[in-house]
């Protein structure tokens, strides 16, 4: 974290957090394997659990939950590795796979494929 990132309390803004997460999901949507195509659609609840200071070193964790024809859905969950506290928890972030018009495509995959891919990456 930079201190352009922290408030006047010293603390990570919760916004420039939500922007990292979405980031991060995208990246791991894309990479999941190739979607090059994706968009967010939805983020559910984002329930801010603790925070971070300056120096704080943040974890994401990203987890595939549910696959659609064109959607995926990904569970995430930030941790602070300096205080051992859970950030954030997020149980629904669904992207949508989009054709080269921005209408909904079918992606292709499987929950069972992309879960190996997850083992075999960790
Ligand atoms: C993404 C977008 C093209 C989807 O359009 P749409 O009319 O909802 O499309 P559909 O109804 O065909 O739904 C497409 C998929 O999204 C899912 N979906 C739609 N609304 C949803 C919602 N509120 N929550 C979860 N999933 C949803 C559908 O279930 C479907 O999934 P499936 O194919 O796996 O079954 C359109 O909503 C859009 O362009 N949104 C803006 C996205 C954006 O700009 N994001 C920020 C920048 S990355």
């Amino acid at each position: 974290m930079k201190p352009e990132d922290l408030n006047r309390n010293g603390s990570l803004f919760g916004g420039i957090l939500l922007k990292w997460i979405d980031e991060e999901a995208a990246i791991y949507t894309i990479t999941m394997p190739r979607s090059p195509y994706v968009v967010t659609k939805r983020v559910s609840e984002i329930n801010l659990i603790s925070s971070a200071r300056a120096g704080d070193i943040l974890e994401m964790g990203m987890k595939v939950v549910k696959v659609g024809r064109s959607s995926l859905t990904l569970k995430c969950d930030v941790r602070n590795t300096m205080t051992h506290h859970t950030m954030v928890m997020i149980e629904e972030i669904v992207f949508v796979n989009l054709d080269f018009s921005g209408f909904p495509a079918a992606h292709g995959k499987r929950l069972e494929d992309l879960h190996s891919i997850e083992a075999e990456k960790s």
